[in-house]
């Protein structure tokens, strides 16, 4: 059923030309002397006012799933279409809530309202705190454009003087259009103020990173049209930030080529795909991407005990987007139809799709935007030999109290669940080891659980 719904709404897409701009509504039906009042007229012919669509998909999707009232008074259309925007690259696409905080409607803090804390490693200092976005003057965000535009470029800390910020992924962010980040300031702007003050950070001094205006992150330096070349669905720009050398699409129609700097755009940018999924993502130095797995997952994720035992689980790896013979391989229909239900289609017995992978963000993509990720995932160049990982399933979290399905049991010292059968087709939880044909936990010692594969 749910795959007929699917096939139909992608049928729908296709056929779809481009959205026209809305025409105005016609003028209502006069009434009757004494009868009942007449129809509402038809529609309007399409407005003809410049080339601006009042209220594009992607806003509207922006509008709809905003998970907070936003203040749109007295904002003229191209403002709210900025602000709508601006929600679907926040709540969709980079899911900053993540860490800067999501609604709690009994806690002291809001959506967006910062106050998490991150431990950093010892070279990088003790810990940061999610800062407050939202447009409370006291407490909240309280950037100019400008310094916003700054401080997503260039991650330069304007709170901690000679700093720079560590664990804000300013360094994906930085790769979105200027258009685009000034979206989401024009979100930040509409959403309620939350009083919130968050603690100080405590880390070492570290210079920010000057916006370098050409992108050298990955195997091949690329000019980026900024200024005059309009570039509003970040095509151009999605092909510029592509880390590796760029696939022949020479033999793709145009519509698939666009898909595929769309795709990019998504991926490389706002949707930070690479920090999670490229293990490690990046020298720290440089800042350069890992080309030669780009992409091939392995990054081990934990948990802290609250959360595991929320979500029942212990461990996570994040998956092989890119490999020859070990990536993700699944149809577009099931692709959909996992960041749709947060579960993994493709699995005998659908499992949840494991945290920290921001299905809960991504199930908002547009179809069109969810048709773009997947084409590039599959057109990019694929990763091999060591780099081409088997990326294994998430390990439960159990307790006393929460047993394990069969025939797993519950390995208490570990706090996981072990015993599932392995051989060579059959493999382990991530981290976990094959040992005389049944999984168990890792040693506490095993690089593993600290770096992953
Ligand atoms: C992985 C966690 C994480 C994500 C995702 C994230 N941030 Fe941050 N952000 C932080 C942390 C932590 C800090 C402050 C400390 C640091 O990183 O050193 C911060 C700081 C900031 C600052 C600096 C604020 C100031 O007062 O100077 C801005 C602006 C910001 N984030 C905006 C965003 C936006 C917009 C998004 C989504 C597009 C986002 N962040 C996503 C963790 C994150
Ligand atoms: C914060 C980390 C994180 C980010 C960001 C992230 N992922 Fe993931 N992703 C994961 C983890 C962890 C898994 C493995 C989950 C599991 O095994 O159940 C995963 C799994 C997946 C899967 C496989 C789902 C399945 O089980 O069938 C796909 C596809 C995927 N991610 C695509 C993406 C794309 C595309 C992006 C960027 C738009 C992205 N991810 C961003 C962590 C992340």
């Amino acid at each position: 059923m749910r795959r007929a719904a699917i096939a139909v709404l992608l049928a729908a897409c296709t056929v779809e030309g481009p959205e026209g701009p809305i025409g105005p509504a016609g003028p209502p039906g006069v009434s009757g002397s004494k009868g009942p009042a007449g129809p509402a007229g038809d529609a309007g012919p399409p407005g003809t006012a410049g080339a601006f669509v009042v209220v594009s998909e992607r806003a509207k999707r922006g509008l709809d799933i905003s998970p907070v009232p936003l203040s749109l008074e007295g904002l003229t259309d191209a403002q709210i279409e900025r602000v709508g925007y601006g929600s679907y690259l926040v709540n969709a696409v980079a899911d900053c809530a993540a860490c800067h905080g999501r609604p709690k409607p009994a806690g002291p803090t809001g959506f967006l309202a910062g106050g998490e804390r991150f431990a950093l490693p010892a070279a990088l200092g003790t810990e940061v705190y999610a800062r407050n976005l939202t447009p409370d003057p006291a407490t909240g965000l309280t950037l100019s454009e400008d310094q916003f535009l700054l401080i997503m470029q260039t991650g330069l800390d304007k709170k901690n003087p000679g700093s720079r910020l560590r664990v804000m992924p300013w360094f994906e962010y930085r790769w979105m259009t200027a258009p685009d980040l000034l979206a989401v300031y024009a979100y930040l702007k509409a959403i309620p103020a939350v009083a919130s003050d968050v603690p100080a950070d405590v880390k070492n001094p570290l210079a920010s990173v000057p916006w370098p205006g050409a992108y050298r992150d990955g195997d091949v330096e690329r000019v980026l049209f900024d200024a005059g070349v309009p570039d509003p669905d970040g095509v151009l720009r999605g092909y510029a930030i592509q880390p590796l050398a760029q696939p022949d699409l020479g033999a793709q129609p145009p519509a698939v080529q666009r898909l595929f700097g769309r795709g990019s755009y998504l991926v490389n940018a706002a949707g930070r795909c690479n920090e999670c999924h490229t293990n490690p993502p990046r020298d720290p130095a440089t800042l350069k991407i890992n080309t030669a797995a780009y992409l091939s997952g392995g990054m081990v994720f934990t948990p802290s005990p609250a959360l595991a035992e929320a979500l029942k689980l212990e461990r996570s790896m994040s998956r092989n987007l890119s490999g020859a013979a070990n990536g993700y391989s699944a149809s577009f229909i099931d692709f959909v139809g996992t960041l749709a239900t947060g579960r993994d289609v493709t699995a005998a017995d659908p499992e949840e799709v494991g945290w920290p992978m921001p299905v809960w963000a991504l199930r908002h993509l547009t179809l069109s935007d969810l048709e773009a990720v997947y084409t590039y995932l599959r057109l990019v160049p694929r990763r091999t030999g060591a780099d081409d990982k088997v990326t294994p399933e998430p390990v439960a979290w159990c307790s006393a109290t929460v047993p394990c399905s069969a025939p797993q049991t519950c390995d208490l010292t570990a706090g996981e669940c072990v015993g599932a059968p392995c051989d060579a087709q059959r493999l382990c939880g991530a981290c976990q080891v094959c040992s005389g044909a049944t999984c168990m936990a890792p040693p506490v010692t095993a690089t593993c659980l600290t770096q992953g594969l």
